[in-house]
Formats: C-alpha cells, sequence, structure tokens
C-alpha cells in the first residue's frame, strides 16, 4: 500500500524528520524559508496531510483551493489562530494541535520574563556589554522584589496553573486569576488562589500581570491604553501568550510614561516584526518567541503531530482534534 503523502513547512527535530520518513511519503523543507500562500495551496492539493506550524498563516483562501487531496492538518504548536478553523470545518478538514508537552517550558518563560523584568536584568546585562558598569553602589539598578508578590493570570488553562504553580510554591506568591470557567476546587486550594470577577479588578491588584489566554480576535487587544493605566505604577506586564493580545502601542507609551514599570514579552504583534518603540526602552525584556523552544518539548510536540496524523490515517479520532 502508498505511504499517505504528507507535507512538513518548516524544519523539525532531526528525530522527528527521520521518523516522518520512516513513515510517510513526506516533503521536508530543508531550506526552514517559511511556505508561499501558493505553496501552502498546493500542499492541501497534492498531500493527504499538511503539517504547519504557529507562524503558517492557513487562511479561508488558502483552505479554499480547488482539488484538495488532504485531509488533516496536524498543527505544531498549542495554539492554533494560524488556522482558520471555521473554514477549515466547513472544507470537512480535521486539525490538530500539540498540548500539554510545553506546559512547563512555556510557564517556565512567563516565569523567567517576570523575573527579567522585575530584576531588570536585560537592562543589567546591556549596561555591562557596553562597558558601562562602574561597579556595585548601594542605589544601582534597584528592581522590585518577587517573593511574597501578588501575581495576576489572564486566563487561566494550563500554562497559567503551571506558572501559578512556580510562583505560588517556589515564591510564595499570592495568586490572582481571571478566567471564563471555574477550575476545580482541589487546585485553587493548592494555589489558594482567588477568582477575581473583573479583568479590571485583577489588573488594579497584581504586582504582575501575565497573560494566558488564546490569542485571535476574541481577545485582540485586551490589554489597551485604558487597561494599561488601571495598573499599579510599580505593576510588570508578562506575555508568552499571543502579541495581539496587548495593543503595542499602547503598550509602548504605558513603558515610556511610567504607567507600569516594566514588560517582558515572548511574543508580538505581527511578530517577527517588533514595532521600534519597544527597542528603544529600557525596561522592557524581550524574548525571541521562546516559550516551548527546548529540545525535549520542540521533540514531544512533534511526537504528538505524529500521533495524531498516525491515529487518523488508521481510521481513529486523533487525541488533539480541536475541529
Ligand atoms: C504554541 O505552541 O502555540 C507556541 O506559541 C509555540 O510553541
Amino acid at each position: 500500500m502508498n505511504k499517505p503523502k504528507v507535507v512538513v513547512t518548516r524544519r523539525w527535530p532531526a528525530e522527528i524528520e527521520a521518523r516522518l520518513k520512516a513513515l510517510y511519503d513526506v516533503q521536508l523543507n530543508e531550506s526552514d524559508i517559511p511556505m508561499t500562500a501558493d505553496e501552502l495551496k498546493l500542499a492541501l492539493q497534492t498531500a493527504d496531510a499538511l503539517l504547519p506550524t504557529v507562524t503558517d498563516s492557513i487562511t479561508a483562501g488558502i483552505l479554499g483551493v480547488e482539488g484538495k487531496r488532504a485531509k488533516i492538518i496536524g498543527n505544531f504548536g498549542v495554539g492554533y489562530n494560524n488556522i482558520d478553523v471555521n473554514a477549515a470545518k466547513a472544507q470537512g478538514l480535521v486539525v490538530t494541535n500539540t498540548p500539554h508537552v510545553l506546559t512547563d517550558c512555556t510557564a517556565d518563560i512567563a516565569m523567567l520574563l517576570l523575573l527579567m523584568s522585575a530584576r531588570r536584568a536585560s537592562e543589567g546585562d546591556r549596561l555591562i556589554r557596553n562597558r558601562q558598569w562602574t561597579g556595585w553602589r548601594p542605589t544601582h539598578m534597584l528592581g522590585q522584589k518577587v517573593t511574597g508578590k501578588t501575581l495576576g493570570l489572564i486566563g487561566f488553562g494550563r500554562i497559567a496553573q503551571a506558572m501559578a504553580k512556580k510562583a505560588h510554591h517556589g515564591f510564595g506568591m499570592r495568586i490572582l486569576f481571571y478566567a471564563p470557567s471555574q477550575p476545580a476546587q482541589a487546585i485553587m486550594d493548592d494555589l489558594q488562589a482567588t477568582r477575581c470577577d473583573t479583568v479590571e479588578e485583577l489588573l488594579s491588584e497584581a504586582n504582575f500581570v501575565s497573560l494566558h489566554c488564546p490569542g485571535g480576535e476574541a481577545t485582540r487587544h485586551l490589554i489597551n491604553e485604558q487597561r494599561l493605566k488601571l495598573m499599579r505604577p510599580s505593576a510588570h506586564l508578562i506575555n508568552t501568550a499571543r502579541g495581539d493580545v496587548v495593543d503595542g502601542k499602547a503598550l509602548i507609551k504605558a513603558l515610556k510614561e511610567g504607567w507600569i514599570a516594566g514588560a517582558g514579552l515572548d511574543v508580538f504583534e505581527g511578530e517577527p516584526n517588533i514595532d521600534p518603540g519597544f527597542l528603544e526602552l529600557d525596561n522592557v525584556a524581550l524574548l525571541p518567541h521562546l516559550g516551548s523552544a527546548t529540545e525535549e518539548t520542540r521533540v514531544a510536540m512533534g511526537n504528538r503531530v505524529l500521533a495524531n496524523i498516525a491515529a487518523f490515517f488508521a481510521g481513529e479520532e486523533p487525541g488533539d482534534r480541536v475541529v
């Protein structure tokens, strides 16, 4: 029997590419250059499965291409706002993602950014590299203490809960969260967490605010000028979710004018193009979307995609089906 044909849009960890080669008639992307819309359309016309990642925009226009052969889109990523899932559903395509395996590493990056922002780590690193450090002194580069402070989480899914665990059990932080649904009582008890009725309530109380909601139209610019003004002048905003959850222009203004003390960002609107306004600021720590970027996690994400498409080709329900 012929092996199913699969198209992978970017380089994946070597051991996963080797498994794909053994199992499928696979088209890898050795150049690692993002595929164009036309190349993505052709992939849908010529392959049984398209395996994109979170930076490939799989629009309704692409999904609507005539003469499709593909039946499944196995996204390499837990977030799938890069795919127009309504259009995929209308076209009868199955879509899967890669949950669970990146939870801890993404929470680690959120905690890293929180610490970097609070303790001015990027600024200190720059100071040394620019050979401007003149030595220790009692008033030099004072940041804010993290231990015992209040962390407010917007969204309270797996990654937010993992961060809350690290923050509460590791740093003695008090946990507030805003989420559409109530988590299990055991989770609330373990974290001694308090649910806020509104985003506004959380923003005005927290010393650190960390974003953990999905991207997309429903959450676009959830953190806007008006809401940034509700935060404490000593507060820090951490974003490891999606860039478009924050109005970047408003955040730059908030950081410049001191409405808040700092920010730690792993994701950006329109990334990898970053608003140059961020680059001029000392009170923002910037990372290039590293949330899931560990060897272990990226291999686990690849295995998750492999399991999803294997189930699909075996006529079973893929474990991580989203539509
Ligand atoms: C995701 O999976 O959604 C992250 O943004 C990249 O790992």
